[in-house]
């Protein structure tokens, strides 16, 4: 799929303030850091689209951004962002929890983990929350840049392998990214694509 438009729409913290347009939604969830900001401006291919940090924390509200004038992408803020308040904490959690439950137009979610890690609870945990409230969602490994090929493989295979020993019976659709170095970028957007079209065809316009 070509990105011939990507603009930003609004930020906010309420699910209710959210576009109302009826257009298919993907949004990117994933501990702080994890690469959700970058990854949205390397499928985009525009820099400075998303706001990127060094600092965990950066992202701290519901972004929209519209693409191609007919989906949308939204960039959220981390969960487990260790250095928010306990109340800073609760808010996010709970307009992040009401995003998920009741944004309809959410078609997909990608829940973003670091290839160099093992499963996390938080991101576990998150993964059977969604299952459990029936949102589809999609694992997207970050930052595969960091890994020789070899221990990319290695990686997500013990990955899914845990998520098959856990909670799941089926493994996630998932795919392998870096922003830095562009990787995924196709594949992802093409799942998207189908999607999309999958959309259209139910809701025509
Ligand atoms: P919050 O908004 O704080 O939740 O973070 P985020 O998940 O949006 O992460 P962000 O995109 O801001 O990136 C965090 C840091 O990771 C930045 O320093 C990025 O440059 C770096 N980063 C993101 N993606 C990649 C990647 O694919 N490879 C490498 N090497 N670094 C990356
Ligand atoms: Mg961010």
């Amino acid at each position: 799929m070509k990105i011939k438009s990507a603009a930003f729409v609004m930020s906010n913290s309420k699910v209710e303030k959210c576009p109302n347009e009826p257009l298919p939604e993907y949004a990117f969830i994933g501990r702080s850091n994890v690469g959700k900001s970058s990854l949205i401006n390397m499928l985009t291919d525009r820099k400075g689209l998303a706001k990127i940090s060094g600092r965990p924390g950066k992202t701290q509200l519901i972004n929209h951004f519209r693409i191609n004038d007919n989906w949308f992408l939204v960039d959220l803020p981390g969960y487990g962002y260790a250095r928010a308040s306990k109340k800073d904490k609760k808010t996010f959690q709970k307009y992040i929890t009401s995003y998920f439950e009741q944004r309809k137009q959410l078609v997909c979610s990608f829940v973003l983990v670091d290839i160099r890690h093992e499963p996390q609870k938080i991101d576990t945990e998150f993964m059977e929350w969604l299952g459990e409230n029936g949102i589809p969602f999609c694992i997207v490994f970050t930052k595969a840049d960091k890994l020789k090929p070899a221990a990319i493989e290695q990686k997500v295979e013990a990955y899914i392998q845990e998520l098959l020993m856990g909670a799941w019976e089926e493994a996630p659709d998932h795919f392998i990214t870096s922003s830095s170095k562009r990787i995924g970028r196709e594949v992802v957007l093409e799942f998207i694509d189908g999607i999309n079209q999958q959309f259209f065809k139910e809701n025509p316009r």
